[in-house]
C-alpha cells in the first residue's frame, strides 16, 4: 500500500502558517492545500450574488461547488473575503462538505501539507505531524501592516489589530471545530522568530518523525 504522509498546520490568521506550509510542501515534495481558501470560496460566491452570509442553504450549495483545483488566490485573498469566510465557517453543514473534500485531497499520494484551523483536530486527526503556529496578535497586526505598506497601501494599526482580535474570537469561540491546538501538536510561536527559523524548527520535528518511521 502507498504510504501517505500528512502534515497538519493550524493557527490563527497571520501567524505565518501559509508561508511555512508552502516551504514544507516544496521541501518534502508533498501536495499543498490552504483550506482557508475553501471557506473563502464559499463566502466569495455568496458576496458575488449579494446573498447574506447567514443563508445556510446557499452556503451549502456554494460549498458543494467548491473545486479544489480552481481556487483563485488572487480573487480570494481580499481582506473582506477572509472576514466573510469566518462567518460562513461557523455552519456545521458547510464545514462537513468542505472537510470531506479536504480529506480526499489529503488521501491523494504522496500526501499533503494542509493548513487551516481544524486540520490536526478534525480534518486529519491521524496526521503524521501536527504543528500549531501562533504569534501574539500585536505581532500579527504589525506584519499585516508591513505587508500592506510594502505594496504601497496605508492602514491603521489599531484597526488591523481589532480586526485580528475579532477574527480570533470568532474562530476560537465557535461551537463546531474551534481553533485550538491538537493535544499532540508541536507549538511554534513565531512572535520572535523569523519564518526561516520556524521552517528549520519544523524540519527538525519532521525529519525526526521520518527517521522513526523508517526505522519502524
Ligand atoms: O486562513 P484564512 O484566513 O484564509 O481563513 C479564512 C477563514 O476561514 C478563517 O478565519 C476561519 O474562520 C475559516 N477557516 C476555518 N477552518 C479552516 C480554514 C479556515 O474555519 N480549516
Amino acid at each position: 500500500m502507498t504510504q501517505i504522509f500528512t502534515i497538519a498546520i493550524d493557527g490563527p490568521a497571520g501567524a505565518g502558517k501559509g508561508t511555512l506550509a508552502r516551504r514544507l510542501a516544496d521541501h518534502y515534495r508533498l501536495n499543498l492545500l490552504d483550506t482557508g481558501l475553501t471557506y473563502r470560496a464559499v463566502a466569495h460566491a455568496l458576496l458575488q450574488v449579494g446573498l447574506p452570509l447567514d443563508n445556510v442553504s446557499a452556503a451549502e450549495t456554494a460549498a458543494r461547488q467548491v473545486d479544489l483545483a480552481r481556487l483563485d488566490r488572487t480573487v480570494l485573498s481580499a481582506h473582506a473575503v477572509g472576514e466573510a469566510a469566518s462567518r460562513v465557517a461557523v455552519f456545521p453543514t458547510v464545514r462537513r462538505i468542505l472537510v470531506e473534500k479536504q480529506r480526499d485531497f489529503a488521501r491523494t499520494p504522496p500526501g499533503a501539507v494542509l493548513d487551516g484551523r481544524d486540520i490536526g483536530t478534525v480534518v486529519c486527526p491521524d496526521a503524521n505531524i501536527k504543528l500549531y503556529v501562533t504569534a501574539s496578535a500585536e505581532v500579527r497586526a504589525r506584519r499585516r501592516l508591513a505587508e500592506i505598506e510594502s505594496i504601497g497601501g496605508t492602514a491603521d494599526f489599531a484597526e488591523i489589530l481589532a480586526d485580528i482580535q475579532r477574527r480570533d474570537e470568532r474562530d476560537m469561540g465557535r461551537a463546531d471545530s474551534p481553533l485550538k491546538p491538537a493535544a499532540d501538536a508541536h507549538l511554534l510561536d513565531t512572535s520572535e522568530m523569523a519564518i526561516e527559523a520556524a521552517f528549520l524548527a519544523a524540519m527538525t520535528i519532521i525529519d525526526d518523525a521520518l527517521a522513526k518511521r523508517n526505522k519502524a
